[in-house]
């Protein structure tokens, strides 16, 4: 069965629900998702999105704090339009109906996170994207033309690969014309031809063991593009946050949001010494790869399994009105925030680099358009500064919407695309082997490709990767698909390209951190 629509969209966070409302004025929608519609990153955001909303605020000094976190080289075009633009956006989000806090006197109660040098987080509490999926979601519901299919899961894109010719990276024009979608009620792959493609389809905290993304982060959209050979750049830059609550047992990891050191939570080793003025001036509130390798040090030369947050010292009252869930969070594992020090480490958290787009969100494949977490657009450099993602994916939204509305009118629907073909494929043999792939390729990266990496334990990560593409690669071939051997599929292709690309930055810079190439060598 081929479905036909004018825009189809590939996840349902912040990018893509934000991007629906606008092009669904002008044609019909089709938002797939892989999982519940509100399951996402976005909604476990904590911290708020970045924005100028008053004086003595102004973008320079945000766009000046966003160049200095991504350590030289951000494109400072991208970073002057994204800010510049953040106050008009986040206003539309309000008018969408997301509810920001404020203070008494009616004015946005702005928080301060590592790395800004000015209050400018708008927060709902301590889960801001729980509100904002919330909003855009109740928004989406409303619209007539907006059609949402949870519980399909997008395999690949389709190009003229589907139609027999050969493609590859220097194919002049690679062309995208919908997608091939295992709807997961009737386990059933359908084929979506569309005008014009939006993937936004998020993270891929899972390539490592230890992770604050949900468990649909699994780098699809990256994958399927690299398969689709569009291009992929700056995915060496993994952002690992300094402070996901310590308790193995738990995965994904709890973020304790670094809202919580803008509030004035201290950092400290176990026997309770300050360490941060060892490694920044800003101290606990220095860019997030400067101090998530402070702490990976300290645990290293100490042999600790974590250190702690120091957050006794403030206001109870105004802490867990802050913080509410976080409070209770650790309060449900007998740590309390008021009293007690919060056992934190560094986990695996955002995926600065991404597919590559231009400034209107179009990626190197024709009309396929790619926005929010999966996208590269230059804004985050070397490493993201704080609640930047959120506003990076409402401005693309719009940007990326006025594109595709301009166009979609002239495209036209690929009918020649064939449906899939799955003979000769047969159930997995042994589910087991897909799980235990699966944590192989994890703790790869985490063992050899983390905070802090060498030619030799990139070289390792490599060799070791290959084996289990091999072996995935062919069990694809033979398998009958189910979400969880694609997952592993697309972590083995991005493990692979933050390796290589890893392999190629001889240097050291933000998030990439080599000790055969030490800053400043
Ligand atoms: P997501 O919100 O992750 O949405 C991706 C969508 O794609 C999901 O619906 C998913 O199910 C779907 N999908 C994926 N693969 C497929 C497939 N194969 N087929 C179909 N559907 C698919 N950023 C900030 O700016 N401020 C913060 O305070 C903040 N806090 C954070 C806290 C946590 C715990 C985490 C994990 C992240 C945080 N971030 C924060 C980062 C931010 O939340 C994300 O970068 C942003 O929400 C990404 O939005 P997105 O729409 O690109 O992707
Ligand atoms: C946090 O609340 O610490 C997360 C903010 C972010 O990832 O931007």
């Amino acid at each position: 069965m081929k479905r036909k629509i004018d825009f189809l969209i590939i996840g349902s966070g912040v990018a893509g629900l934000s991007y629906a409302l606008k092009v669904a004025e002008h044609g019909e929608v089709c938002m797939i998702t892989k999982a519940n519609e509100d399951e996402s990153n976005t909604k476990y955001a904590q911290g708020g999105i970045a924005a100028v909303m008053y004086s003595p605020d102004s973008y320079e000094k945000h766009i000046q704090d966003t160049l200095i976190a991504g350590d030289g080289i951000c494109d400072e075009e991208i970073v002057r339009m994204v800010i510049s633009e953040s106050t008009e956006r986040v206003n539309e989000l309000i008018s969408w109906g997301a509810k920001f806090d404020k203070t008494e006197s009616g004015e946005y109660d702005l928080a301060k996170e590592g790395g800004h040098s000015e209050h400018r987080i708008l927060h709902h509490k301590d889960n801001t994207g729980y509100e904002i999926e919330r909003a855009l979601l109740a928004a989406v519901h409303k619209h007539p033309n907006i059609e949402i299919l949870d519980h399909h899961f997008a395999i690949d894109i389709l190009t003229q690969h589907h139609l027999g010719e050969e493609v590859n990276s220097r194919t002049p024009n690679i062309e995208c014309y919908g997608a091939y979608v295992l709807n997961l009620r009737s386990n059933k792959i359908e084929t979506i031809l569309a005008k014009t493609i939006l993937m936004a389809a998020g993270g891929a905290g899972h390539v490592y063991s230890t992770t604050t993304n949900p468990t649909i982060a699994t780098g699809d959209g990256v994958a399927m593009v690299y398969r689709a050979k569009g291009r992929i750049e700056g995915m060496e830059f993994y952002q690992f946050h300094p402070t996901s609550l310590f308790n193995p047992e738990e995965s994904p990891s709890y973020l304790i949001s670094e809202a919580v050191r803008g509030f004035g939570g201290i950092l400290k080793t176990i026997d309770g010494e300050e360490f941060m003025q060892k490694y920044d001036e800003r101290r606990s509130l220095a860019p997030r790869d400067i101090v998530a390798r402070a702490i990976d040090n300290e645990m290293k030369i100490r042999g600790d399994d974590y250190v702690y947050l120091d957050c006794r010292h403030l206001n109870k009252e105004e802490l867990i009105k802050h913080f509410p869930n976080i409070y209770e969070k650790c309060l449900s594992i007998g740590v309390d925030i008021t009293k007690d020090y919060i056992p934190v480490v560094p986990a695996a958290h955002y995926m600065c680099g991404g597919i590559k787009v231009d400034k209107k969100g179009r990626s190197s494949i024709n009309q396929l358009y790619a926005i929010g977490e999966c996208s590269s657009t230059g804004l985050h450099g070397a490493n993201r500064l704080a609640s930047n993602s959120l506003l990076e994916a409402i401005v693309y939204s719009h940007h990326a919407a006025i594109d595709a509305i301009e166009k979609f009118n002239t495209l036209k629907f690929c009918d020649s695309i064939p449906d899939w073909d799955a003979e000769g494929t047969a159930h997995p043999e042994e589910m087991v082997l897909l799980i235990q792939s699966l944590r192989e390729v994890q703790s790869i990266m985490t063992n050899y490709v983390g905070i802090v990496r060498s030619d030799i334990r990139l070289l390792r990560a490599f060799d070791r990767l290959e084996i289990l593409y091999k072996e995935n690669e062919a069990l694809y071939l033979k398998t009958i698909i189910s979400p969880k051997l694609c997952e592993l599929r697309n972590l083995i292709n991005v493990a692979y390209i933050i390796i290589k690309q890893a392999r190629n930055r001889k240097e050291s810079r933000g998030l990439h951190f080599t000790v055969n190439y030490p800053k400043g060598s």
